[in-house]
């Protein structure tokens, strides 16, 4: 009963709000919220995927997109990492433009390449056919968060989104892009247009993490993969404004806020500042030197290179030893890669990371 007098929000994860050794009182949760944690809690980006042998088989027939919306099969995918390695968190299986199909675009993810969009946003029109979103545009999500929160007991999950950042190059390039050329000549050319595109795109995300956050993730991520692309002027005037609506907009949901981009060295400040509480580090900044752009008020992210999986034993050990040192200089550390697993990498090797991470940062009880 006195869980329910916690709950503020209707949200399913904060009925365990107050119960001891629940998902909120979680290794994960308790690092982001930078409380004491019994050791440094470990889940690797895109743990479910084509890593695992038994996530190759389930998806041999099931496109992509159609695959995240099947409640029982994104149950299976995103337990499978769970059941193997003993990692601290699961990740929802879905993608980043799952929210944007839903919101009426025309696409597809196209195995090998990424999402592809058949029409891509050049225009005023373009950016306002893009539909608001809410619960019923993605049942699909709403009943997979529930049954796996069902599912994973005290394991928290951790939902997710695209920023506006990322979403709007998929959605203007039509599908990946080394320089996100056209992206910018859009920002740079038409700052109305942009403005209303990433405002359109942010309004999409926040909903979408409403939408997981009701049904009871544990915390959520905001990916905004490809950020490292701007300078950090053009990142604080173009892009923080709408992370920050997105991340800001859930500061009263009671889950902790992860934001990750890639090479993303001089926007961690500012990545932060959009409303954080965890923010995630690539491999090219040590987390010592991250903390120090970061503040002393947020826990990081990271940052083992995931190639850096491929190499032999002894090496990977070395960089697991260095990165918790690093890591120590920050007030919450969650270990994780710098970016997400890749395809070939060894499961076993993945699990092996996962006891030692543990291992090597098992602290005494408190007041033992
Ligand atoms: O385990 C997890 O991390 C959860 C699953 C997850 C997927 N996509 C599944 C997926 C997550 C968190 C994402 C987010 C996502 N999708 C991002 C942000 C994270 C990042 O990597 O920076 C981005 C940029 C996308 C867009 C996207 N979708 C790409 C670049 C690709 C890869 C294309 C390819 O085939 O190499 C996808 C497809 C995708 N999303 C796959 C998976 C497992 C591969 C498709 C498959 O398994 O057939």
């Amino acid at each position: 009963m006195a869980a329910m007098t916690t709950d503020t929000t209707g949200g399913a994860a904060r009925d365990d709000v107050s119960r001891p050794g629940g998902p909120a009182d979680s290794p994960f949760v308790r690092a982001c919220r930078r409380r004491s944690v019994p050791h440094t809690p470990v889940w690797f980006m895109r743990q479910a995927g084509r890593s695992l042998p038994e996530y190759r088989e389930i998806r041999a027939n099931v496109a992509m997109l159609e695959s995240c919306r099947r409640p029982e099969l994104v149950t299976e995918i995103t337990l499978q990492p769970v059941r193997r390695h003993n990692v601290d968190a699961a990740i929802l299986f879905s993608d980043i433009v799952v929210p944007v199909a839903a919101a009426g675009v025309d696409l597809d993810i196209v195995p090998g390449t990424g999402p592809v969009v058949a029409e891509p946003v050049r225009t005023a029109a373009d950016v306002q056919r893009i539909r608001p979103i809410g619960r019923d545009d993605v049942p699909y999500v709403d009943e997979a968060v529930r049954m796996l929160v069902k599912e994973l007991g005290d394991t928290p999950l951790i939902g997710f989104a695209g920023a506006p950042f990322t979403l709007a190059s998929y959605l203007v390039e039509g599908g990946p892009s080394r320089t996100h050329a056209k992206t910018k000549a859009l920002m740079y050319g038409d700052p109305e247009l942009w403005h209303a595109l990433a405002g359109r795109l942010a309004e999409m995300t926040l909903a979408f993490l409403r939408v997981q956050i009701e049904a009871g993730v544990s915390a959520v991520q905001l990916f905004d993969s490809w950020a490292g692309a701007l300078s950090e002027a053009d990142y604080r005037r173009f892009v923080l404004p709408h992370s920050t609506a997105v991340l800001a907009g859930l500061a009263d949901a009671g889950v902790p806020r992860i934001h990750f981009g890639v090479g993303t060295a001089e926007l961690l400040g500012a990545m932060g500042e959009a409303g954080a509480d965890v923010v995630g580090v690539d491999w090219r900044t040590p987390l010592n030197v991250a903390t120090g752009r970061i503040g002393p008020d947020k826990a990081v992210q990271g940052n083992l290179d995931p190639c850096l999986l491929l190499a032999p034993w002894p090496v990977i050990e070395a960089e697991v030893r260095r990165i918790l040192d690093e890591g120590r200089a920050a007030p919450g550390h969650v270990f994780n890669l710098g970016h997400g697993v890749l395809p070939e990498t060894d499961p076993e090797v993945l699990t092996r990371v996962v006891a030692l991470v543990h291992e090597l940062s098992t602290r005494p009880a408190e007041g033992a």
